[in-house]
């Protein structure tokens, strides 16, 4: 008797297969909205954070200590008095290198490697597919199984770049509430900008501890969650925070801008940090 290979895949009584549809999709919502939105949305954070990582000044307010996150860390020679805050042991740069060139690739890698952020803009600019149930432009679908799109898998690896970022922020907004005192000294402060760069870090936070490699780094392979109560609390609290992810991933866009714009304004003069506390 002879048998013959079954494959999974192929049209049978249980499996018809697909349905010969000639027309791209049967929805009649609007499907497209979304992922026009998230290319407008996506598009404006990539541009402005090109333009500002380039600008090469207005990133530091020297009397409030208020450090622009796209310039930190600063350890160019080139970098304005004050806003090293770890030192300068990098040589001067030329107007084109960003002087954050050390954290910039890291945080653009993070970010580009991202579960959400992979499936915003897959949908978005490569169409692949643009929405649920509306077929893709493109006939071959090789996942992210080769060259270009293997190297997804780094964004473990991103992630431990990221965190350490976000300690280097989160020392950024500490020391920001120290403020020069009219005698030379320093002293506490709050103004306006402590308060933008405090809520930053909030969704600074709340975005890199809510991603899916933490999630996996602090509760996974592990076969008994039993034997280890303290990474299971840890791991349920990540978990919580992971279903909020796509939600902190567009808020963290909203407030970088915002706290780089504000610090551009302060710092070019053209508006004054509104002081609460002085
Ligand atoms: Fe989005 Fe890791 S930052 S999944």
């Amino acid at each position: 008797m002879t048998t013959t290979a079954h494959d999974p895949g192929a049209p049978s009584a249980d499996n018809p297969g697909r349905a010969d549809i000639r027309a791209r999709t049967l929805r009649r919502d609007r499907w497209w909205l979304a992922p026009l939105v998230n290319a407008l949305g996506l598009a404006t954070f990539v541009v402005y954070a090109t333009i500002r990582s380039f600008w090469g000044s207005a990133y530091y307010v020297p009397q409030y200590h208020y450090l622009s996150p796209f310039y930190s860390p600063c350890f160019s020679a080139s970098c304005v008095p004050g806003s090293s805050h770890f030192g300068t042991f990098l040589p001067e740069f030329p107007p084109w290198i960003p002087l954050a060139l050390l954290s910039l690739p890291f945080l653009l890698g993070f970010r580009l490697t991202c579960y959400y952020y992979r499936k915003s803009y897959y949908r978005a600019f490569w169409m692949s597919p643009p929405a649920c149930a509306v077929s893709e432009p493109h006939g071959k679908y090789t996942g992210e199984t080769r060259f270009p799109l293997i190297l997804q898998n780094a964004h473990r690896y991103f992630f431990y770049f990221a965190f350490l970022i976000s300690l280097i922020n989160t020392y950024d907004m500490v020391v920001a509430f120290r403020s020069d005192a009219p005698d030379g000294t320093e002293r506490f402060g709050i103004g306006l900008g402590n308060l933008i760069l405090l809520v930053n870090v909030i969704g600074l936070w709340l975005y890199t501890l809510s991603c899916h490699s933490c999630r996996h780094i602090t509760g996974g392979r592990l076969k008994h969650f039993s034997k280890h109560p303290v990474r299971y609390k840890v791991w349920t609290g990540v978990s919580a925070l992971n279903t909020r992810h796509m939600l902190f991933a567009w808020i963290t866009i909203g407030t970088l801008i915002l706290t780089d714009l504000y610090i551009m304004l302060v710092a070019s003069g053209t508006i004054s940090d509104l002081r609460i506390v002085n």
